[in-house]
C-alpha cells in the first residue's frame, strides 16, 4: 500500500507539514508513505500547460503510481490554501488526464485556531467530488490549537493526536483495500 502524503503549506515549520511526518513515524504494517515536495510546482497558467513543467510531470506520476493520498491542508480565509488548490488543479490537467481520478484519500487539517481548520477540510471535499477523489469520512481528524501541540519546528508532540492522526492512517489503508 503507498499513500502519497500532501501537505497545503510551505512554510518550513508548518503544523500540516509535521503531521505527515507524525502520520510517516506510525504507519501500519505493509504501508510506506511519501511525501510529496509540492514547492516547485509553478502557479497554474493554461499557457504554460503544455507541455508539462517536469516538476508537474513528476507530481502527477506520483499521485498515479499511490493507492491513496494523504491531504493534510490549513485553513486561509475560511477555504483550503492557494498552494494545495494549485497541486489539486495541475493533477487534474489536462483535459481527460485527471491523475486524481478514482483514488481514495483522506483529509487532515491543523490550525492554531479553535475550529482547527475544519472549513479547509469542507473546502477540499467540494473540489474532491468533480475530481472523483473518494474520501473517507471517519475518523475525522480536525486538529485545533495547533501552538500547544507543535513545536517550533513544526514536529507534533502531543501523544494524542498522534493515535488520532495513525488512527486515520488504518482507515484510510482499510477503505483503498475495500474499493480496489
Ligand atoms: C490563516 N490562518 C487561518 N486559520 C484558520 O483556522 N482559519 C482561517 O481562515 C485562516 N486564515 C488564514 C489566512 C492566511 C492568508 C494565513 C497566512 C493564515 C492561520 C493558519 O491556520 C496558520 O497560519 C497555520 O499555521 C497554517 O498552517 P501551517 O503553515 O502551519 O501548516
Amino acid at each position: 500500500m503507498k499513500i502519497l502524503g500532501i501537505a497545503g503549506s510551505l512554510r518550513e515549520g508548518s503544523f500540516n507539514k509535521g503531521v505527515l511526518r507524525a502520520a510517516l513515524e506510525n504507519l501500519p504494517t505493509d504501508t510506506q508513505m511519501e511525501i510529496a515536495d509540492i514547492s516547485d510546482i509553478p502557479v497554474f497558467n493554461q499557457d504554460i500547460e503544455l507541455p508539462q513543467p517536469d516538476s508537474v510531470k513528476a507530481f502527477k506520476e506520483k499521485i498515479v503510481s499511490a493507492d491513496a493520498i494523504y491531504f493534510a491542508t490549513p485553513e486561509y480565509n475560511n477555504s483550503m490554501s492557494g498552494v494545495i488548490k494549485n497541486a489539486l488543479d495541475w493533477g487534474s490537467r489536462p483535459m481527460g488526464d485527471n491523475s486524481w481520478d478514482s483514488k481514495s484519500a483522506a483529509i487532515v487539517s491543523a490550525s492554531p485556531s479553535r475550529l482547527g481548520g475544519v472549513k479547509a477540510q469542507i473546502a477540499l471535499r467540494q473540489t474532491f467530488v468533480f475530481l472523483n477523489i473518494h474520501d473517507i469520512k471517519q475518523p475525522e481528524v480536525v486538529i485545533a490549537n495547533a501552538m500547544q501541540l507543535f513545536d517550533d519546528n513544526g514536529d507534533l508532540k502531543d501523544e494524542d493526536t498522534k493515535k488520532r492522526i495513525a488512527k486515520q492512517v488504518v482507515a484510510l489503508v482499510e477503505f483503498t483495500k475495500k474499493i480496489k
